[in-house]
């Protein structure tokens, strides 16, 4: 099965990603931490990314339909995936589907964690995540240790409040249309309360996906 998850940044998708995963025994593939992952090796697709991702941006949809290009025919992702963050821009959506065509696959489920602006925000403000395996945390001090890897905590450069408000525009400009166009091409997209506990949002989002 392969799971489209979008929704603004906060909302919990990365969270409910690990969990979906763990609970439908299927990777995560999380576009965000790719990158990060890129970066933090020093590779020529990461100092690409590096400015985009600082500011907010979106990076452009050639390095993302690489990346998708490359997980998606890896053997890793026979079974399925849960794509995180991963599609994000109409042409990203286009290409994912002639992509998985090709391999004769398609989206089958698109889930949308909804959440208001004032939560996410709160979210983000209060967020460190691991360097080593990007787990997310709230209310954990940066330099404390991760409880699954043992690495630092660090605050992410983009959950700087200009950033956050820039991440904003940019989904309600870029992404939100590929809302709109999973509907069109007749997919239908699952809407998910996800202002609630972890476990609620994770059982709420099982449910849509028996939709
Ligand atoms: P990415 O890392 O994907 O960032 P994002 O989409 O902005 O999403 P976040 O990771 O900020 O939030 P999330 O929804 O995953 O929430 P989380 O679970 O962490 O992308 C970063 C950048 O990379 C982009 O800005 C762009 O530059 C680039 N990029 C990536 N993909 C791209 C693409 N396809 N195209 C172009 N550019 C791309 O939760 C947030 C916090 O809330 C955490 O602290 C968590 O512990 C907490 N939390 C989660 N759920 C709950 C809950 N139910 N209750 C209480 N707290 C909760």
């Amino acid at each position: 099965m392969i799971i489209v998850l979008l929704g603004p940044p906060g909302a919990g998708k990365g969270t409910q990603a690990d969990k979906l995963a763990q609970r439908l025994g299927i990777p995560k593939i999380a576009t965000g931490d790719v990158l990060r992952a890129a970066l933090r090796d020093g590779t020529a697709r990461g100092k690409e990314a590096k400015a985009y991702m600082d500011r907010g941006d979106l990076v452009p949809d050639s390095v993302i339909l690489g990346i998708l290009r490359d997980v998606m025919s890896s053997p890793a992702a026979a079974k399925g995936a849960i794509l995180d963050g991963a599609v994000r821009t109409v042409p990203q959506a286009e290409g994912l589907a002639i992509m998985l065509a090709e391999l004769g696959r398609g989206v089958d489920k698109v889930l949308l964690f909804d959440i208001s602006d004032d939560k996410l925000t709160e979210r983000l403000s209060g967020r460190t995540v691991c360097e080593k395996c990007q787990t997310p945390y709230m209310g954990r001090q940066a330099g404390s240790k991760c409880e699954k890897c043992g690495g630092s905590l660090m605050r992410r450069k983009d959950d700087e409040p200009e950033a956050i408000r820039n991440r904003l525009r940019v989904y309600r400009d870029q992404t939100a249309p590929v809302i709109e166009w999973y509907g069109e091409k007749g997919s239908k997209v699952q809407k998910v309360d996800a202002d609630a506990p972890v476990d609620e949002v994770t059982s709420r989002a099982l449910k849509a996906l028996k939709k």
